[in-house]
């Protein structure tokens, strides 16, 4: 069953959870995993189609506007909905209403999820109705649907289809987390239904269209009548059943951003390669396989965690942007909370997934951020920088979208995360190109900015007045995060020069303008990084005054009052000692060679007892410092927290959409938390510990050119090269396999 998700609860509240659970999508499109005919007993959903980074604009509107306060933000829209699919059997419509059977499967091996819905009839007898449907991975515009309808007798049967583009986004005003207003920002332009229905619509202000167009095959003779009205375009058939009915549907998406001013001829011609659905869903089945065994991670012991393991793993294949102008919103494309914008998110919690299984998709991914550089020096400039690029903490097209600075623009470290993360990207493939053409440039910029933002004093390099990775403690002077990631920057900045061939170093410093010492600076800088250290504790500080707070009193706060963001305004909140989340943890993470060991535990010990953990970006953080610590059980807790946050709806607001950090936390957690692995300049390493409910776990990678297989037993772990040559350590060993060889090691209890 780890492959299946099944989940026939139609209670209002999960019918919301479901869309998200349900969605499908690849990318490029995302479909919510809403009913074909809709809800009989519910009015709330959120009926939705998403076009990845395709967006509007609208004003923010403040009570008070400062200077530099970003005046617009993007909106991912709710595009043209081509879902629906209406049956009437003997003039009764079919719904899935309470007093019908019906069981719903997500199948993850497939890629297609599966409706069947079964009642009776006095007339027809009984009728059993099959909604099958896939967003392609093969045609990513393609969205397709099998309806297969058997009736016991002879009925009369009408089904119709509907391309609307009548449609807006959900707003709810009591959630911050979920947008509010602007909620319709499509005009239709076009609505036309022949042998095909089809609709266009434009934005209102960012001057994007977007195209659905859609058509049907039925296996049985019918009268076929089309209409369209108020921005629908509609179809009927009507037609006598006996036995068995298939109708087949293919919906295509195009959009300015993919398919320039051609997006009606490219569907057209789309739609013609869409004759089979069988062969459809064979490709979609072929693709997945090599997907699941290149990314293969499987435990033997636990099928309900394996069942989160494969679900996270599915939503992240489906919501990755790779196409270079999309990346991968805080919510897939499974929703609308965060208006389908794009944060750190993204480099730090999913990258490393796609980094060490499907490098090409990591690739775009980084060729995106690349995109967003001119915005990010534009924003320095606004912000005041003379130099430098600053990323927005919030974005889809690159412009700063959150209207809250304290905890948006604030967080610099944004910048750092994305060097992190080219970096990273460095080490694992060693492109000298990517060193020439991206990783250069993006370091000598966001080292640019760091030089600006931070200051020399009493021979210490300090940044001041920015926000960590917590939320709950904004402007700060000297966040160890922050401090620490702009040092890794700094440095690899100044290597990057070091490391080019000459004639490539000279072109870019004429066309970056490197100044003569500039990168001896950063060196400097880096080197007199301040770090802020309690010598009292023992541990590194938060920040400069985080430590002299007041401890928030966790154990006494009533358990509805979490998360506190909702709770408490964020001044009380700022005032206390009380994380929202991984901070300093996550920089030992990150950047575990810039403290020791002892100091490394101590602190965490210390941070956990004053994280709250409300955001879901945190579960992950402190399951691997505690595999990484030896304490094997606790990793173990934290990571079942992030197996299954979505499909438990752990944190409650699964409806708004999934928690994509949270899904790549559950793959860091289970390579770099149990399996131990981290990339460093030194090469690739394990440090290999197994729980002791598990009797095996094993995962691929790929190392440049080779694919690693590793599996921890009880009492071993065997490294295999499927495929290539490669060195790497575990633990202090050195380990080189040529292609076909494992070597195993004996394994000691955690
Ligand atoms: C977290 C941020 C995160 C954002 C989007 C917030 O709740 O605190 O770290 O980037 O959600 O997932």
């Amino acid at each position: 069953m780890s492959w299946q998700l099944v989940n026939n609860d139609r209670r209002e509240e999960q019918l919301l959870v479901n869309e998200s659970l349900f969605a499908l999508g690849n990318g490029f499109l995302g479909i919510r995993g809403n009913f074909e005919e809709g809800y009989v007993h519910s009015n709330k959903s959120v009926r939705g189609t998403y076009i990845n980074a395709f967006h509007d604009i609208t004003d923010i509107t403040y009570g008070e506007k400062l200077y530099a306060f970003p005046e617009t933000q993007q909106k991912l829209l709710n595009v043209i909905d081509s879902q629906t699919i209406l049956i009437s059997i003997n003039g009764r419509r079919v719904a899935a209403g309470e007093e019908v059977q019906m069981e719903r499967t997500l199948d993850m091996a497939r890629g297609q999820s599966v409706r069947k819905l079964s009642w009776t009839d006095q007339e027809a007898g009984q009728t059993i109705v099959t909604f099958r449907r896939l967003v392609s991975f093969t045609m990513k515009e393609l969205f397709a649907q099998q309806v297969e309808i058997e009736t016991e007798r002879e009925a009369s049967v009408q089904i119709s289809t509907v391309v609307n583009g009548d449609v807006s986004n959900f707003s709810d005003p009591d959630d911050p987390r979920v947008a509010s207003g602007h909620a319709k920002r499509l005009t239709v332009e076009q609505t036309d239904a022949g042998d095909m229905l089809s609709v266009t619509c434009r934005t209102y202000e960012s001057n994007l269209s977007v195209h659905c167009s859609a058509k049907s095959a039925l296996s049985t003779a019918a009268e076929r009548k089309v209409s369209t009205e108020a921005g629908r375009a509609k179809e009927t058939y009507t037609f006598t059943s006996s036995g068995k009915t298939v109708l087949t549907r293919w919906s295509v998406y195009t959009d300015t951003y993919r398919h320039g001013e051609q997006l009606t001829n490219q569907a057209a011609q789309l739609l013609q390669a869409c004759t089979s659905f069988e062969e459809t869903a064979e490709a979609q089945e072929a693709y997945l396989q090599q997907f699941w065994s290149d990314s293969l991670l499987e435990i033997d012991g636990d099928p309900d965690l394996q069942q989160g393991i494969r679900f996270n793993l599915f939503h992240l294949l489906q919501s990755a942007g790779r196409d270079a102008v999309s990346n991968i919103p805080a919510k897939g494309l499974s929703g609308e909370g965060y208006e389908g914008h794009y944060f750190w998110d993204t480099e730090i919690y999913m990258f490393p997934f796609f980094l060490m299984t499907r490098p090409d998709t990591a690739r775009q991914l980084l060729k995106y951020r690349f995109s967003l550089l001119e915005a990010a020096k534009i924003r320095a400039k606004e912000v005041g920088h003379t130099k430098g690029a600053l990323f927005p903490w919030r974005t889809i097209s690159g412009g700063e979208c959150s209207a809250f600075f304290p905890a948006g623009t604030a967080q610099y470290h944004i910048s750092a995360d994305i060097a992190y993360s080219f970096i990273q990207y460095y080490l694992v493939t060693e492109e000298q190109a990517f060193l020439t053409d991206y990783l250069t440039e993006l370091l000598t910029e966001t080292a640019r900015l760091w030089m600006d933002t931070g200051h020399m004093k009493d021979g210490q390099f300090r940044i001041d007045d920015v926000t960590g990775p917590d939320e709950y403690t904004c402007i700060v002077n000297n966040n160890f995060y922050t401090n620490a990631m702009a040092q890794y920057n700094l440095n690899w900045a100044a290597a990057c020069w070091e490391l080019l061939e000459e004639k490539d170093a000279e072109a870019l410093r004429g066309r970056l303008q490197l100044e003569e010492g500039e990168a001896a600076s950063w060196k400097k800088a880096a080197e007199h990084m301040y770090l802020p250290y309690d010598e009292k504790l023992r541990i590194h500080a938060q920040d400069d005054t985080f430590l002299q707070k007041k401890v928030w009193d966790l154990a006494s706060t009533p358990k509805e009052k979490f998360p506190l963001l909702l709770n408490y305004h964020p001044l009380t909140l700022y005032r206390y000692q009380v994380c929202k989340q991984a901070d300093t943890v996550l920089a030992h993470f990150l950047l575990e060679d810039t403290a020791d060991e002892e100091t490394m535990k101590r602190s965490y010990d210390y941070y956990e007892k004053v994280t709250t953990h409300d955001s879901s970006l945190s579960y992950c953080v402190f399951s691997m410092m505690a595999a990484r610590h030896g304490d094997v059980e606790k990793a173990y807790r934290y990571f079942i927290e992030t197996a299954r946050l979505d499909i438990d709806n752990t944190h409650q607001n699964t409806k708004d959409g999934l928690h994509l950090a949270n899904m790549g936390g559950t793959w860091l957690a289970l390579v770099y938390g149990f399996a131990g692995m981290r990339i460093k300049a030194s090469g690739l390493l394990f440090r290999p510990v197994l729980p002791k409910a598990w009797k095996s776990m094993s995962f691929r990678i790929r190392w440049r050119n080779a694919l690693l297989e590793v599996r921890l037993d009880k009492d071993k772990v065997r490294y295999e090269a499927l495929d290539g040559t490669l060195t790497f350590r575990h633990h202090e060993d050195t380990i080189s396999l040529k292609e076909g060889e494992f070597k195993e090691i004996p394994l000691h209890e955690g």
